[in-house]
């Protein structure tokens, strides 16, 4: 088992430093934050512990080499110098999958199969395997990624995207992302014992992402990873990081979140979503209209992703919600409020300029989360009862 193994936390654009403070949060030095990913040392346990916890990275990939590569040959002799044989088993399946931007070696094809010919030779040589390779074992999916001619060479370890949970048995027309819901909910101060609403919740995906933050609860927890299959990580590595998620995990953290949507059928999916969550009842759902939203509370969090507007017919219909929305929120000064939308008129029709505003892709979606910060009165009231719409 290698002693060190260096990971890759991917991220979407913007959330790099989101990323980095959870990569941080689990202990982890020398962290390098870089345009759409977090570079980190640790040693094996981190694999199983990156995938488990990262609310807001894409993928953990194990980084094998990073090295300048302007000819093939360049890039063969190197790739065939690194360890591959510590992590690749005999029988280990390696497809190799690439990108190139900006590099003299532009072909992808040619340099997938540059990348597994040097493999291929290195494994037979270290294995002792004087025939084919026969890859019938587990699965390991290596990147070969070029950028201004530096080849990275990594090995996915998370399989599907960190966004699938396996708790999305439905979802809405515009889903929000899992990682991205995640992030939206971290960047506010929210904790667990205050007010949260999520008045155009949709499939749910932002009350289930605050519900899991809330309790504590690994967002991994309900999902398989490609490297649980893995030689070079003794099971007892998953099954301890496993246990640690059980026993960090606050089931009896008591949480006040709302989510609520004009469409009932949205409803009926957020609720199922929460089920398959392992949240049971925990949040409440409920079919209503934005404008009939009365907050009962003080120093509540609303977090929310509202149609943009974007589509034809629908502009003026948003545009009248962001401003009833101003009009609501204005009469409760003590609660934060979170708005991720394209609509660029948006504190305008709000009514008041953002206390503070991040830009953030949600997809291929240029978008602004708009931040208002609530009124802090002097004594807040930590007690729950009451609340409701
Ligand atoms: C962009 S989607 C939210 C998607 C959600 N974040 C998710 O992950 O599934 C916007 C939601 O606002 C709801 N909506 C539109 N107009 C509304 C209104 N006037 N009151 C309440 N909900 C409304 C839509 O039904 C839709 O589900």
């Amino acid at each position: 088992m290698p002693k060190k193994v260096t990971l890759i936390a991917t991220a979407a654009m913007g959330l790099e430093s989101i990323v980095g403070n959870e990569v941080k949060a689990l202990g982890y030095e020398n962290v390098t934050i870089e345009n759409g990913r977090v570079i980190f040392e640790a040693d094996v346990s981190a694999i199983p512990r990156a995938n488990l916890w990262l609310r807001t990275a894409d993928r953990v990939k194990l980084l094998v080499g990073r090295f300048k590569a302007t000819t093939f040959d360049e890039l063969f002799e190197r790739t065939k110098e690194l360890p591959w044989e510590a992590f690749i088993e005999e029988d280990g399946e390696f497809p190799v999958v690439g990108k190139s931007v900006k590099s003299k070696l532009y072909s992808v094809p040619d340099c997938q199969s540059i990348v597994k010919k040097a493999i291929v030779e290195k494994l037979k040589v270290k294995h002792g395997i004087t025939t084919w390779l026969k890859e019938t074992g587990s699965f390991y999916r290596v990147e070969v990624a070029l950028h201004k001619d530096e080849a990275l060479l990594t090995i996915d370890t998370s399989g599907s995207g960190l966004h699938k949970r396996g708790y999305r048995v439905g979802q809405g027309e515009a889903p929000l992302k899992e990682t991205l819901a995640a992030a939206l909910v971290q960047i506010t101060n929210w904790t667990p014992d205050q007010p949260f609403v999520d008045p155009f919740c949709g499939s749910g995906t932002i009350a289930i992402e605050a519900a899991l933050i809330g309790q504590n609860i690994a967002p991994g927890f309900n999902r398989e990873f490609a490297s649980e299959e893995w030689g070079f990580i003794p099971p007892k590595v998953w099954d301890d990081a496993f246990q640690e998620a059980e026993d960090a995990a606050n089931y009896d953290q008591p949480l006040q979140i709302i989510g609520s949507d004009l469409d009932p059928t949205l409803i009926e999916i957020a609720q199922k979503n929460a089920m398959e969550a392992g949240l049971g009842d925990l949040i409440t759902w409920k079919q209503m209209q934005m404008s009939d939203f009365k907050p009962k509370q003080e120093n509540g969090y609303l977090v929310s992703n509202p149609p943009y507007g974007e589509r034809m017919g629908e502009r003026e219909e948003v545009e009248q919600m962001y401003h009833d929305l101003g009009t609501i929120m204005r009469d409760h000064p003590s609660w934060s409020v979170y708005i991720l939308t394209s609509h660029e008129g948006f504190e305008k029709l709000y009514g008041k300029p953002a206390t503070k505003k991040r830009k953030l892709f949600n997809g291929f979606i240029k978008t602004d989360y708009y931040q208002y910060f609530g009124r802090r009165p002097k004594s807040i009231s930590k007690n729950g009862k009451g609340f409701g719409f």
